[in-house]
């Protein structure tokens, strides 16, 4: 008998293609597991909708202005953990957590970040590689998948990382359409690999 999907919660902010890669992953049984719900700070986001089609139930939990950043990850562990994940997967989630989140799920927050180790933590990165790169500092960037252990940004135990070359042909659009090409696989595989290290 197969062992029971992987339960994942899903934090996003925004256009969410990294979700959809996760929901196809999921309905194509190339990733044993199921989006059990997907949470995202802002109302208007887009993988609010994707989530919605694919039939998974959604909450949005926007930061009230008289809530500290503690208190605001507080009230989303609480949220999350009703539905009982095995992993929360940071797809895309641009607020940065608390350890009043984090230490609710040790080694269970997974994030996604479109450069390397060390290399662009924050915001923007794409475009800071990018611009790295027209100066003549870096001659590749990347992609990774790394724990989320404490309140550091886009930094922890790395699970995968995937090599993107930048072309000297390349506009920061199309570097930005290759990075998340290499998201959309590289979540996935890492998540194959996580989920069912050595059976699926
Ligand atoms: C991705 O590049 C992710 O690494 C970053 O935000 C972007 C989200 O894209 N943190 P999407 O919402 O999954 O399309």
């Amino acid at each position: 008998m197969n062992p029971p999907l992987a339960r994942l919660a899903v934090l996003i902010s925004g256009n969410g293609s990294n979700l959809q890669a996760v929901i196809d992953a999921c309905n194509a049984q190339t990733l044993p597991a199921r989006v059990v719900v997907v949470v995202s700070n802002k109302p208007d986001a887009y993988g609010l909708k994707r989530a919605t089609l694919a039939g998974i139930p959604t909450e949005v939990l926007v930061k009230k202005k008289e809530q500290d950043r503690s208190g605001y990850d507080k009230e989303l562990a609480q949220l999350v953990l009703n539905y009982q994940p095995d992993w929360v997967l940071l797809a895309g989630w641009m607020r940065l957590l608390t350890a009043s989140f984090l230490d609710i799920f040790p080694n269970r927050v997974v994030n996604l970040h479109p450069a390397l180790p060390g290399a662009f933590p924050g915001t923007h990165a794409i475009e800071r590689a990018y611009q790295a790169y027209q100066q003549g500092l870096i001659e590749e960037t990347g992609v990774m998948v790394h724990l989320v252990p404490d309140e550091q940004v886009d930094c922890g135990p790395v699970l995968g990382i995937e090599h993107v070359p930048i072309l000297a042909t390349d506009t920061l659009e199309s570097l930005e359409t290759r990075i998340h090409q290499a998201e959309h696989n590289l979540l996935v595989r890492t998540l194959v690999q996580l989920i069912q290290p050595t059976t699926f």
